[in-house]
Parts: C-alpha cells; structure tokens; sequence
C-alpha cells in the first residue's frame, strides 16, 4: 500500500470533486483526488464513436447555469447555439404529425388552455419554493405525499394536458414515470431551473453547447490539478475519527480513505460522488442511522440518450428545426445535435425510464429498429438509416448506475432532504443530486463543488 498524506482527499473527479479541488488548492491546501474510473469527468464524456463526436453523457448549458458560465470563461471554452431555425414536430396522439414554432404544442383549443392553466399554477408554486430549501415550504410534507401524476390529476382531466406537462419533468428531467416521484419533488427540479416555464422552453434550457464538448470543463480543470488527481482508484473503505483537523485516533488524521493500492490520510473527505454510491463505500465506524436511511431513498433516474448521425442535416432542407416532442412516442423529444463545424448532421433523441426498460429486453439490433422507427416519425424515412448510431446507457455504467441524476422516493424529500449534505464530522458531500439551483446539472455540480469548499475553508 501507497501512503499519501494531504490536507483533504476527494473522491470522485466529476465536475463537483474538481471544482472543489480547484478552490482548495487555489486557497493553498493540498489534495489528493481518487477517481475510480481511467477519465476524469463523471456523467461529461465525449468519445469519438465509428469517427462521429459524441457527447454521451451531460452537453447543454443555459442562460441562468452563471457558475457553469464562469468556469467556462474561466476555462477559456467557447459556446455555440443549438440549431433551431425552422418548425419543430409535435405528434399527437392520433399518431398526426404536426409542425408548430414557439413553445406551445399544435393542440386542440381546450387543451391548450389547460397546457398553459397548468404552467402558470405551476410557476406560481414553483416561486414560493427554495431550491435550497424544498423542504421548508409551509406544504412541503403534503406536496411530498401526492405523486406528481395524481397532483396532475387533481389540476386537469385532459390527458393530453397532462401528459405533456409531465413529459417536462417526469421522461425529459428526472427520467422516471411520473407516478414514482412527488409533486414536492418535481417543484424542486422546476425551481433549481429558475421557473416551470424555463424547463418548457428548449430555446432556454438546451440553448449552447461547448465546441469540443462539455467534458472540456473537467479536463480543463483535471489539467490545472495535474498529478494531485490519482485515475482507477475506487474508494472501497473510509476510516474516520468523530473529531477533525489531525486529531483523529487510530487513524492520526481525521480520515483515511483506502482503494486497493493506496491509504490516502487526511483532515477532511469529499464524496464528491452520486449519492446513491455512497453506501457503495464501507465506513469504519458505519455512517449514523440517517445517513444509512436516507440514502435508501433515493435513486437514479433512467434514460437512453440516442445519437444518430447523417451524411447532412437533411431536416433542414424541409424547413425542420429537429426540434420534436411526443409523449406518445417511444422517443419523447429530439433534437439536432449536430457538432460545431460538422458538415454532418446529427439528430439526439431520449428513450425514458419504462420505455428505457422495455427497449432493454429486445435484442440490439431490434432496439435499434424500434428507436429509428419512432425518430422517423418526426424526420422521415431518412432518418432510419444513420450512419453512426449510438445508445448512452448509464445504467450500465458501475460508477454511475442510471441517468440523469438521483431524486428521492415518494415522502423522501421532506423526509431526508436537509440531511442530504450535512456533513458527518471530516466526512462532506458534494453532487450535482444535492444541488438547489443546478440541481441535476453541471452547474448544481460546480456549485456543490464551491460550497464544500467554502465550507472546508471556514472551518465548518
Ligand atoms: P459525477 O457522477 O459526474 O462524478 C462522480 C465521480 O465519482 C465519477 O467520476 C465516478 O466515477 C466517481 N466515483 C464514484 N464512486 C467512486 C468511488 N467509490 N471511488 C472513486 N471514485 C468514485 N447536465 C447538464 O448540465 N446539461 C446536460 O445537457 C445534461 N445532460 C445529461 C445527459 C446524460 C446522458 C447524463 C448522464 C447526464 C446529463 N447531465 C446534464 C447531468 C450532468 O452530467 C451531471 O449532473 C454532472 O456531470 C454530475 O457531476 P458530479 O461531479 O456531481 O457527479
């Protein structure tokens, strides 16, 4: 066994652990980062697949996502807009494709005033909620009892109403059928993105990308950090003492965390790893009763993110933006994702938590007929043949086990909520799944990142 000692150690090389990392070593403390993969960057990948680049895991940015945009800036990375000149492609549930621009979807008159009742009754909740602090609305518990499709049921009797305005938090945000998760709970996920509204509108929530991809921002930084940050090295065991600051007992400092080839000794840990991984870790002495409970109420979401690339953008020859959206399609929403510069076209769909689940239990090339055939009906027959055709799936991936991001169970989030990062003596948290604003995204994961820092720095 390797012995390092530093001032803290971080586990996981994410967008949150490196940021934390950053700010500490830019502060003058010394840190050790194990990452259990061979890349820095977590749920930020972009690999080169049959010559296409691919973003398989996070990509977008939004206009309110401001501590992203700084660690762009930052960075020194450049942005470019989502293609989105032309109509988008609703289809109905007749199977009738329609075209419509704006945000509003091509939908009988009654519908449609109930689709727009329901975003203003939601954006008016969604203010009185603090993304910090879901828990501490006066109606916390009772909005965390009701899933979100009963709470919908409650509002409209529409179902095409119903439906759409779901799809905006249940398959495109936290990728789970909309009975599984509270109306508490999908409050949270519309404030950590500023209002309801916001998530309804792709021109907003999918504005830009990053040329060269979003893992940039972790590469970037891992540079910068150089060869504090240790690769294949998952965290199996974490030895703590009550008390920090060097005065642990049998350990001599406050925390060692162990993988299989190195004791990293140190004042203080980060997990700044999905929370549903941090049981995955063995503590001597065992975590307290709350943290072993609350973490049993919480999971990731689940969805495949499609990537089918063309010899040409050819949607946009008949006027398409690629924008299309469908809660009675295999595919629920896509768009075009073709790459800064590229002459090729490139078309990014999302296959949802049940749909997920269903597509999984056919063979390969069956999911893949199955998929092109729903992305076909929004594009045309061009769209069945791809060049490269790619599925993310993160449920497969062991240090990660799902996607987008982890949300608690029904009556979890005002059950466990405040719990959710409070430190445990040395040991502190970080994730994009504990954020408030930015919560399931980068920008929740870099904001994570600095307040443990922060924390850290003061002594807390
Ligand atoms: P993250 O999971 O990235 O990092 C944790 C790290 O810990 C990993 O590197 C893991 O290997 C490591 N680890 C785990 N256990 C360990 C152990 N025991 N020992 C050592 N290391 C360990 N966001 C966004 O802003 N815009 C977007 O468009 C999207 N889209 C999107 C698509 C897809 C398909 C996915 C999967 C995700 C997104 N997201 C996104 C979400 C975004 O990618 C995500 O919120 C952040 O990247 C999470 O960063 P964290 O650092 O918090 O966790």
């Amino acid at each position: 066994m390797e012995r390092i000692d530093t001032d803290v150690v971080i586990v996981g090389a994410g967008a949150a652990g490196l940021t934390a990392a950053t700010k500490l070593v830019n502060a003058g403390r010394s840190v050790v980062v194990l990452e259990a993969r061979d890349r820095v960057g977590g749920r930020l990948w972009t690999d080169t697949i049959e010559g296409a680049m691919l973003e398989i895991g996070g990509q977008w940015v939004s206009p309110d996502q401001d501590a992203l945009i700084e660690t762009l800036d930052e960075l020194g990375l450049e942005t470019y807009s989502r293609y989105r000149e032309g109509e988008n492609v609703y289809i109905d549930k007749d199977g009738v494709r329609r075209l419509f621009e704006g945000e509003i979807f091509p939908v009988p008159a009654k519908t449609e005033g109930e689709i727009v009742g329901l975003i203003e009754k939601l954006d008016a909740l969604v203010a009185q909620i603090d993304p910090d602090e879901p828990w501490a609305h006066p109606k916390a518990k009772e909005l965390d009892e009701i899933s979100f499709a009963h709470w919908l049921e409650t509002q409209t009797d529409d179902d095409e109403a119903r439906l759409n305005i779901g799809m905006f938090i249940a398959g495109a945000m936290l990728t789970k059928p909309d009975h599984a998760f509270s109306a508490l709970q999908a409050l949270l996920m519309a404030a950590s993105a500023g209002s309801f509204s916001n998530l309804v509108d792709a021109d907003f929530i999918l504005d830009k990308r990053v040329v060269g991809g979003l893992q940039q921002v972790p590469l970037g930084l891992a540079e910068r950090l150089g060869e504090r940050i240790r690769l294949g090295q998952p965290v199996r065991t974490i030895r703590w003492a009550q008390s920090v600051g060097g005065q642990g007992d049998a350990v001599g400092h406050g925390v060692v965390a162990v993988t299989d080839s190195l004791e990293v000794h140190a004042d203080r840990v980060i997990l700044a790893v999905p929370p549903i991984l941090i049981s995955r870790i063995s503590y001597e002495p065992p975590l307290p009763r709350r943290q072993h409970q609350l973490h049993q109420h919480l999971s990731m979401g689940f969805v495949i993110k499609v990537h089918a690339v063309y010899e040409t953008p050819f949607w946009r020859d008949s006027g398409l933006s690629g924008t299309a959206f469908s809660p009675y399609e295999l595919c629920h929403e896509a768009y075009d994702n073709t790459n800064h510069d590229d002459p090729r076209g490139t078309l990014v769909g999302f296959v949802s938590d049940e749909e997920a689940d269903g597509v999984f239990s056919l063979s390969a090339e069956e999911r893949k007929a199955r998929i092109l055939e729903s992305i076909s009906h929004y594009y045309g027959e061009q769209a069945l043949t791809p060049v490269v055709y790619y599925e993310s799936d993160w449920g497969s991936e062991e240090w990660t086990r799902g996607a987008y991001a982890a949300s608690f169970d029904m009556g979890g989030l005002a059950r466990y909520g405040a719990d959710l990062r409070t430190p445990v003596g040395p040991i502190h948290f970080a994730c994009s799944d504990m954020a408030g604003k930015g919560y399931q995204h980068v920008d929740g994961a870099i904001r994570m990142g600095r307040l443990v820092a922060d924390a850290i720095l003061e002594g807390r």
